[in-house]
């Protein structure tokens, strides 16, 4: 019996990977989401031969990510991995918010086939592009999953695989500008995109499935604590939201250990009064933040403040 080629089917959503600018030597200047995700195909010269599709699910800067983008994302998601003709699928991301659509997918996802974010710090058009290599490395990591018979969501950057709940933009500007808060890649991939590690353990996936996508999120909005925030921005939120639809949930993005300043905390035990359910993370970079006996809101563990926002609403879609 003939062995069936399966295809890895690339999604765009814009980002610096599809970035333009006037000057080569001037990376810092360029307009993000303006190549589609077949001119990247095209740009990468070991793709010729290879079964690829790419489809162009939306053309964004991530900053502008939203929860319509993730629901077409979602549609896009689920219908080609449930194609037996589909090894799997690649997705080409800003870098600005690829750490929350990632852990959304993961919680998504059932993990049978590879779903492999990727971006780049440099547009297209500079000298130093790292977008080719980062999405020859994608599409690699992809079929070598593939090949294994692992799945999951994971993030392939800079030569490196990191899992998708773990990864986030961890510097403004560096090439090398991700990590997973302070835990290591799950891989490193040598000069051609392979990596050696035998039994590479992928995340187990969430499983939670796409159905979540078809409705309008609950309101979750994220507060920072620093010096003298006394609360006046939860009010604030609350009385918007009196007006303009409920306020949900609250993340906390604290100080430390998810500590936060006494005035806020009044207002925020105020809020859960109210109704809104607040979860504490951290505004430092590594560490994140465990369960204490006697504490007043959820620790989110080593979630980032903008990924704890995204599992908070899913906690309050019942999910
Ligand atoms: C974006 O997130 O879309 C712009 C920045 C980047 O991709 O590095």
């Amino acid at each position: 019996m003939q062995e069936v080629v399966k295809s890895v089917v690339i999604l765009g959503t814009g980002g610096t990977i599809a970035g333009t600018g006037p000057d080569p030597e001037r990376s810092w200047q360029y307009r993000a989401a303006q190549l589609t995700v077949s001119q990247l195909v095209a740009a990468v010269p070991e793709f010729a031969g290879l079964p690829l599709e790419a489809e162009q699910v939306a053309q964004i800067d991530s900053k502008d990510m939203s929860w319509s983008v993730w629901q077409a994302l979602g549609q896009s998601l689920k219908a080609h991995l449930a194609r037996d003709d589909v090894a799997g699928v690649v997705i080409t991301h800003g870098t600005d918010t690829l750490e929350e659509t990632a852990y959304l997918l993961h919680r998504l996802v059932d993990g049978r086939k590879p779903v492999v974010l990727t971006a780049a710090m440099r547009p297209a058009t500079a000298r130093d592009a790292d977008g080719p290599g980062n999405l020859r490395d994608a599409v690699r990591v992809v079929l070598e999953a593939a090949r294994r018979g692992v799945g999951g969501v994971v993030a392939v950057l800079h030569g490196r695989i990191w899992a998708g709940a773990q990864v986030r933009k961890a510097h403004s500007c560096a090439l090398d500008a991700f990590d997973a808060g302070g835990r290591a890649p799950l891989a490193q991939l040598d000069e051609a995109g392979q990596w050696h590690e035998a039994a590479l353990e992928w995340p187990a996936s969430g499983h939670a499935g796409w159905e979540v996508l078809n409705s309008p999120p609950p309101r979750v909005e994220i507060i920072h604590s620093h010096a003298d925030a006394d609360g006046w921005m939860v009010k604030a939120v609350l009385a918007y939201g009196r007006q303009h639809g409920p306020l949900k949930g609250l993340v906390l993005a604290g100080s430390g250990h998810g500590t936060l300043h006494q005035g806020l905390e009044a207002a925020l035990v105020q809020a859960t009064s109210m109704g809104v359910t607040v979860w504490r993370a951290s505004r430092v970079a590594r560490g994140g933040v465990s369960r204490r006996e006697g504490d007043a809101f959820e620790a989110c563990g080593e979630l980032t403040p903008a990924q704890a926002r995204v599992a908070l609403m899913l906690y309050l879609s019942g999910v």
